[in-house]
């Protein structure tokens, strides 16, 4: 029988393997964006298949596939079977390219350069403050992806990836009024407004944002047509006038205080009164206990300078910028929706 990696008390058996996997954490992102790249779970959607014949659909070297997917495989992404061949797990179902909720691109966003020269710099990044990646690449992350269209692409790529499976679960959480506007505030390409819309047919809406999202927008087809615009702009300016609701997803976590208050303010400054703000971004739980948040913070903090936020953090946040948070509310996936309305 198999032994726990754990003792009774949570304790791992063995500390120096259980360090020492996490130190060589970036070899399970460098198997899984090899996984993505030969899109090895394209060629399992049919069932099981051995890895010498995956190996002849992918054009690759069958022992090392073989080493590769045994490693992923003690993550619960893909499964080897009785018979030896390997399948698709529900984790490896959305590194199908087809699949509606795809994590493809995000795999490929999370594993690149980008992201990986920052996050090496983070022992500097913790000695002397401020985002690595702006030492890095010469600029902060938004002005870089102004002035390069291929890491843009791949960005919003990433975003629109990681969102399709959490813009509907965040759609299903949150308070929309059955009428009214709903103004996206660094809505991306729109895979949330379009779920909102979706549910919600007599809602319009706008999607604000810089111009690089905007032009692949996911609102188009006949199914909402009529029932929303887009408008492009710099949030630290202004943002929409005339909107029931205000959403702003995975903006917050991207800066630093001082910025947020920024953004709250040209909210604020926008909405009328009685019209309510859903900021939507992980609120981390105190302590220990796991969260994904807790990751993704310490990715925001060497990208962008930016952090993920306890709820009285939300709390003193908002406050500062004339808001009084109302209510926060679970999703079922990670990211919780914190509700405010201007005072
Ligand atoms: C992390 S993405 C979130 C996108 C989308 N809300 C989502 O959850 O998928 C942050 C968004 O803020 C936008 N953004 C950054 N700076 C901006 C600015 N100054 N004015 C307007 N939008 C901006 C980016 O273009 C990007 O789409």
């Amino acid at each position: 029988m198999a032994t726990s990696p754990h003792r009774p008390t949570g304790e791992p058996r063995d500390l120096t393997a259980h360090l020492m996997d996490l130190a060589m954490g970036h070899l399970f992102s460098a198997a899984l964006r090899t996984a993505v790249h030969h899109r090895i779970a394209d060629h399992l959607a049919e069932g099981p298949r051995t890895v010498e014949q995956l190996a002849g659909t992918t054009g690759t070297h069958a022992p090392h596939l073989r080493r590769v997917l045994r490693c992923l495989a003690t993550r619960g992404v893909f499964r080897e079977d009785a018979a030896g061949a390997y399948q698709l797990t529900p984790a490896a179902q959305q590194l199908r390219t087809d699949a509606p909720d795809s994590l493809c691109a995000a795999v490929l966003m999370a594993t690149d350069q980008l992201f990986l020269r920052t996050s090496a710099a983070m022992p500097e990044a913790v000695a002397r403050g401020g985002a690595s990646f702006e030492w890095i690449f010469g600029a902060p992350l938004f002005e870089h992806l102004l002035s390069d269209p291929a890491a843009r692409r791949l960005f919003d790529d990433g975003m629109a990836s990681v969102s399709a499976r959490v813009d509907e679960a965040v759609a299903a959480a949150c308070a929309f009024p059955a009428n009214g506007t709903v103004v996206d505030v660094g809505g991306g390409r729109g895979g949330l407004l379009r779920a909102a819309l979706r549910r919600h047919p007599q809602l319009t809406g706008v999607l604000f944002d810089q111009a690089p999202p905007l032009a692949d927008h996911l609102l188009g087809g006949d199914e909402l047509k009529g029932r929303w615009r887009t408008q492009e702009g710099d949030f630290f300016e202004s943002v929409p006038e005339g909107g029931d609701v205000y959403v702003l997803k995975h903006v917050l976590h991207d800066w630093p205080d001082e910025p947020c208050r920024r953004i709250l303010r040209s909210c604020h400054r926008a909405m009328a009164a009685g019209s309510r703000l859903l900021v939507v971004d992980s609120v981390l739980p105190p302590g220990n206990a796991p969260h994904f948040g807790k990751t993704m913070d310490v990715a925001m903090m060497a990208v962008l300078d930016g952090q993920e936020r306890t709820a009285e953090e939300f709390a003193a946040l908002l406050s500062a910028a004339g808001f009084r948070l109302t209510r926060t509310l679970p999703t079922s996936a990670f990211p919780s929706i914190v509700e405010a309305v201007a005072e």
